[in-house]
């Protein structure tokens, strides 16, 4: 799915991104350009990467 409509970034494209290295999100920007535009999609942005970086971060944890 298109996560940044602006530059045409999909989520997969995080992920490849994470997957090859990148560690920060200045570093992802400068490799998509995601949210260098309008910025609308700079929180759901931030989640699906932070998630590539950490698929176990954002699991629920039982209660
Ligand atoms: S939708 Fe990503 S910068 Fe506009």
């Amino acid at each position: 799915m298109y996560v940044c409509l602006c530059n045409c970034v999909r989520d997969k494209d995080l992920r490849q991104a994470a997957e090859s290295g990148v560690r920060s999100f200045a570093e992802l920007q400068a490799m998509t350009r995601v949210a260098t535009c309008c910025g609308q999609c700079e929180d759901f942005a931030r989640q699906v990467f932070d998630e590539a970086l950490d698929p176990g971060a954002l699991a629920v944890q039982p209660a």
